[in-house]
This record gives structure tokens, C-alpha cells and sequence, in this order.
């Protein structure tokens, strides 16, 4: 099944072969491990790497904790939290909460901010369920996880017990550093690896999606099927006209050098929202340093046609757009038709809604590239599981390529440590007292 197609055509660029040189060269850099970051690129060949046996003991602790609890609690932030999250939307129903016979286990996060009432509204209603957790740290050391996991831990031990606490907490973390790690290895949890060589922000495929997503019920075999067409399709065997993440990383980049320094993801699947935020981390941690780096931002139309649309028509021109259309709807719905036809609508009777929004897309790309903002567009056939494994390994390829031909090193993050040492200064943490003293004095 083809996952996925790139349309450029009202991009506005035309890629000379001097610039397609430039970017087999960028991703030759992946491939070569020679380039900056090159401590991190366990995510190029992960999925062709997971094995069965890597599978199978993911959905067998997915499976125990299904059994446990009717409601398993996500902790992680960051690249421990986007990836599962960005899964879990698109292939969840958003309104199964309503259907009384739903018995699908409820995967929710926590650990994602520090909001007292978040955590409170989640402790309270965790009261009326079953509950497991899935806590993930690479670091073992992120304060937001860390605050969520010791209240749920505490919860989970005072209903339970230490021993059956043990059996209902599955920590993913270091192979051998950091609290989390000390954690798991003194309480006896289960507990799975994210590999030395893959960053937070490419570690959807890893444990750390994986088994959140199992847990969920969601079929985590075809989302690494179709990572794995992605992983071949993007090889470096394949030329440039044939790789849609060298072409995607290539005409954004280009756009980039002729100002174009927003770019807005987009799509008219409301379920595809968070994959719009795992794309902004993948984007923006991955390409905003050293003074450079396109601004990745995002809408969900046509509601945001209702906010931002104005803006995009006729603000700034420093904006480009990148659309996830997706080509069939999972559903059928046709609207119907009104004897009265007060709203003037009986010229849709019997077309589905599928048609209006396909239509509202084209007549957005339209007015949006009339209006100075280029358009690069993304085609799915559908959202499944296959396809979205595929596109959010395009993303990731595209981005590892994207940064090298930026010239940033696409694998680091020194920028995040900045409000963490503030916020440590300001809380009085022991080791940061020279830090305190000189932020108060500021205040
Ligand atoms: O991409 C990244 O590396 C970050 O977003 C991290 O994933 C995030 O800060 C969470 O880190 P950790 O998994 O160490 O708790």
C-alpha cells in the first residue's frame, strides 16, 4: 500500500540539481554517522531493527496491565509523552467516553505540566477506576514526570499494596542511569530500555510509544509495518525524485532561504492534532538553534480558518503551509435534505461531508497560494495505524536531513536546560544556592 504522497506543486520551488546534491549529501551525513549528533541516530534504522520478540513482550506487559486496570496512567513529558499521545488521537474515537458499553482500557497522560488542579482532577477521578502506570524518563531525572509519578506511585501502593504496586508500574527508561532506573530496579518493576542512540523526540518507535499505544489496543505491528515502507522508501538507494523526505526537507529549506520563516501544519482530520504537536517538538527542538531554524507551528481547519485564517490570508508574508490531507474518510455520513431549506443548504443533500471538506481544502490551498503563502501537501490514503507509522518516520527522516542542510545539529537540545536551571534556582534546590541568590536578585 502506498502510505503516503508529496505534492510541491504550489510550493513555488523549483529544486535544481545542484540543490538536490546538497541534500543527498545532508542525508548521506545520517547514513554515514559522520555528522554532528551522530551519538543519536539509533531512530534512522529503528524499524527495520525491532524485532518480534521485541513486539511480543510489549504487547504481553500491555496485556497484563489491560487486565488490571481499566484505567492505565501515562507519565512523561516532552518526548517521553508527544509520540504515544500523537497515536493514541488519531486512532481513538473521541467520543467512546459516551458509548456505555465501551470496555477498552483508558490510556491517559500525566507528568506532561506542573498544574495542581490537572493533577488533582486526575487523582480524583483515578478513584473510580482500576488504575496501572507507564512511567518514562530517558533522563530519570525530568522534574514534571517526576512530581506526577511520585503522587501516582503513592496512590497505587495505599490501594494495593508494595507487592501488586510492583506488578501494576511499568517504568521505560536508561539501561542503566537515573532515579527512574534506581526505582525500578529497587521496587522489582518491569521495565523496557529507550536505547542510548534515540533522542526523546524520535523515540515514538522505541518502547516509549510503543507500549502505550499496545496498552491502548492499539495494533502496534501495523504502525511499525509502516514505519518499515517508510524506512525503505526513504532509503539511501533511492533517488532524490523518489524520496518524499529529501524532497519534503529540500523544498522546506529552500522556502526557508527565500524568508518564508513559519511553517503551519495543517489538516481537516481533528484526530490528527497531536501528531501536529509531535511534529512542532520533532521541528522545533531538531532546527531552532544557533540563531536559525524555521518556526513550526499548526492548525486544525476548518476550525482555525474561524481564528487564524485571516491571519494567513493577509498577515505577514513569512509563512508557508504543509497539509495533511487525508483521502478517505474511515466513516460515511451524507447530508440530508430539508423540505423548508432555510439554511440553503439542499444543493449538499445526499453528497457526503467528506466532498464539503475535500472541497473547503482546495479552495483554502487556493486562496492561501493566491495570497503569498506557498503550499506543500502531504497525501494519506487514511488514518490507520499503518499510515501513521508511516508518516511520522517521513517526518523524522525529513528532519534529520533538514537539520544537516540547515547546519545545526539536529540531535541535541542544549536550549531546554535554561528555564529548568532558573526554575531550580527559584525553588531553592540544594547545589543551586549561588543560582538563587543571584535570581532573587534580579526580582
Ligand atoms: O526530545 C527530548 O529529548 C525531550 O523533549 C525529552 O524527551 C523530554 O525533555 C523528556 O525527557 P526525559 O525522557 O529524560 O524525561
Amino acid at each position: 500500500m502506498e502510505t503516503l504522497k508529496l505534492d510541491i506543486r504550489k510550493s513555488g520551488i523549483a529544486i535544481s540539481d545542484a540543490m538536490k546534491q546538497q541534500a543527498l549529501e545532508a542525508a548521506s551525513l545520517l547514513y554515514s554517522g559522520k555528522g554532528e549528533g551522530n551519538d543519536f541516530l539509533g531512530w534512522v534504522n529503528l524499524p527495520s531493527s525491532i524485532t518480534d520478540e521485541e513486539l511480543d513482550k510489549i504487547n504481553a506487559t500491555a496485556a497484563r496491565l489491560r487486565e488490571k486496570a481499566d484505567l492505565i496512567i501515562c507519565i512523561g513529558i516532552g518526548g517521553s509523552y508527544l509520540g504515544a499521545k500523537a497515536v493514541l488521537e488519531a486512532m481513538s474515537n473521541p467520543f467512546r467516553f459516551l458509548h456505555k458499553n465501551d470496555t477498552c482500557p483508558t490510556v491517559v497522560f500525566a507528568g506532561q505540566n506542573i498544574s495542581e488542579d490537572y493533577t488533582y482532577q486526575l487523582l480524583e477521578a483515578s478513584k473510580e477506576h482500576s488504575i496501572a502506570a507507564i512511567v518514562i524518563s530517558k533522563s530519570g531525572t525530568t522534574t514534571e514526570p517526576a512530581i506526577a509519578f511520585r503522587l501516582i506511585k503513592s496512590e497505587i501502593e495505599k490501594r494495593y499494596g508494595k507487592e501488586e504496586a510492583a506488578q501494576r508500574i511499568v517504568a521505560i527508561t536508561d539501561k542503566a542511569r537515573g532515579a527512574l532506573k534506581t526505582q525500578a530496579d529497587n521496587e522489582g518493576y518491569t521495565s523496557f530500555v529507550i536505547p542510548d542512540n534515540v533522542g526523546g523526540r524520535f523515540s515514538v518507535l522505541t518502547p516509549v510509544g510503543l507500549l502505550p499505544l499496545a496498552a491502548a489496543g492499539i495494533d502496534i505491528r501495523a504502525l511499525v509495518r509502516g514505519a518499515q515502507a517508510m524506512e525503505q522508501a526513504t532509503a539511501p538507494d533511492v533517488d532524490f525524485d523518489h524520496n518524499p523526505a529529501a524532497i519534503y526537507a529540500t523544498t522546506r529549506y529552500q522556502l526557508y532561504k527565500s524568508g518564508k520563516k513559519v511553517e503551519i501544519l495543517g489538516s481537516y482530520e481533528p484526530r490528527l492534532q497531536y501528531v501536529n504537536e509531535w511534529w512542532k517538538q520533532l521541528y522545533g527542538e531538531s532546527e531552532g538553534k544557533d540563531g536559525k531554524g524555521i518556526f513550526p507551528t499548526s492548525v486544525t481547519l476548518t476550525a482555525d480558518l474561524h481564528s487564524m485564517g485571516q491571519y494567513i490570508q493577509q498577515g505577514e508574508r513569512t509563512l508557508f503551509e504543509t497539509i495533511i490531507s487525508v483521502a478517505a474518510p474511515t466513516h460515511h455520513v451524507t447530508i440530508e435534505g430539508d423540505e423548508a431549506n432555510l439554511d440553503g443548504l439542499n444543493f449538499l443533500a445526499g453528497r457526503r461531508i467528506s466532498e464539503v471538506n475535500a472541497k473547503a481544502e482546495l479552495g483554502v490551498q487556493l486562496a492561501h497560494v493566491d495570497g503569498g503563502v506557498p503550499n506543500i501537501r502531504i497525501e494519506i490514503p487514511e488514518v490507520n495505524a499503518e499510515v501513521i507509522g508511516s508518516l511520522l518516520y517521513f517526518f523524522e527522516k525529513a528532519c534529520g536531513i533538514s537539520g544537516y542542510l540547515l547546519g545545526v545539529n539536529p540531535f541535541n537540545q542544549p536550549g531546554v536546560e535554561a528555564y529548568k536551571k532558573n526554575m531550580f534556582a527559584l525553588l531553592n534546590k540544594p547545589g543551586y544556592e549561588e543560582e538563587s541568590k543571584a535570581i532573587l536578585a534580579r526580582l
